[in-house]
C-alpha cells in the first residue's frame, strides 16, 4: 500500500515543529532513542562508512555520525520543513559537502540511489502504512547494517496510537501513526538476509540494529 507520503508528511511535520526540534537538539543533543541507535552503530566500529538516513528529520543521525563513523550521508525525507532545518544544521557544522538531501518518499526514489554501509530509520516506520515496502527498500540498500526505532507493541501504546488516530480522523487529517507487529518486521528482515544484533527498549520506543549475514 503505497501512500502519498510527501503530501501527507509535509502537512504533518510543520516548519514550527521542525524548528522546535532543531532548537531542542542544539540544546540537549539527540533524543534518547536516537542515542541508543548511535551507540549501537558505534559498537560496530565502522570507519569512513556511507550512510542513508531515511526520514532523518532534522538530521541528528548524520550530524552525529559524520564526526567519527561516516564520511558521507544521504538524507531522504518526505518532509520539506525537516529537510530545510537539517540542511541549515549541516551547513553550520561544515557538513554541506558530505550530505546529499533528497525530498521524496524513499520507496519512490530507492531504485535511483546507490547502496550504503548503514541504513537508518529513526521513528519512521510508524509513519508509513506498509512496513514491508519501506523495510524492503531499506534492506536492499544496506550492505552492512540497518538500524531502526519503532513504537513498542504494548497495551498503553495500542491505546495511545488509537486515540491519536481517532483525533486525526476528527480533524480530517490523513496522517496516521502505525504500530507495526515487531515479530513480523523481524521475520521480514531475516528473510532479507539480516540478523538482529542489538535490541534496546525505552518506555515508548524500541531500537533494533541488524547486520547483514
Ligand atoms: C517522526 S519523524 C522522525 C524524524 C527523525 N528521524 C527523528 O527521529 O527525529 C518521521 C520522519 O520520517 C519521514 N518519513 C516518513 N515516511 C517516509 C518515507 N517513506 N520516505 C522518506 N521519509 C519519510 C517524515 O517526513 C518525517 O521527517
Amino acid at each position: 500500500m503505497p501512500c502519498n507520503c510527501c503530501e501527507i508528511t509535509d502537512s504533518a511535520f510543520t516548519e514550527e515543529e521542525a524548528k522546535a526540534e532543531l532548537r531542542q537538539y542544539r540544546r540537549r543533543g539527540p533524543m534518547k532513542q536516537t542515542k541508543l541507535m548511535l551507540e549501537a552503530i558505534r559498537s560496530l566500529r565502522l570507519k569512513k562508512a556511507n550512510l542513508i538516513d531515511i526520514g532523518g528529520g532534522i538530521g541528528a543521525i548524520h550530524h552525529e555520525l559524520l564526526g567519527d563513523v561516516a564520511d558521507e550521508a544521504t538524507h531522504v525525507d518526505a518532509s520539506s520543513a525537516y529537510l530545510k532545518e537539517a540542511k541549515q544544521e549541516a551547513a553550520r557544522r561544515g557538513h554541506s559537502e558530505q550530505v546529499r538531501f533528497i525530498h521524496a518518499d524513499f520507496t519512490d526514489v530507492a531504485s535511483e540511489l546507490p547502496k550504503a554501509d548503514i541504513v537508518t530509520l529513526d521513528r519512521v516506520v510508524c509513519c508509513y502504512p506498509d512496513f514491508r515496502r519501506l523495510l524492503k527498500a531499506a534492506a536492499e540498500h544496506s550492505q552492512r547494517a540497518l538500524a531502526f526505532t519503532y513504537p513498542r507493541e504494548v497495551w498503553y501504546l495500542r491505546i495511545g496510537l488509537t486515540v491519536i488516530n481517532f483525533f486525526q480522523t476528527l480533524r480530517r487529517d490523513p496522517f496516521r501513526v502505525f504500530l507495526h507487529p515487531v515479530a513480523e518486521m523481524d521475520a521480514f528482515l531475516k528473510r532479507e538476509g539480516f540478523t538482529r544484533v542489538t535490541l534496546r527498549r525505552l518506555f515508548v520506543w524500541e531500537m533494533a540494529l541488524y547486520q547483514r549475514l
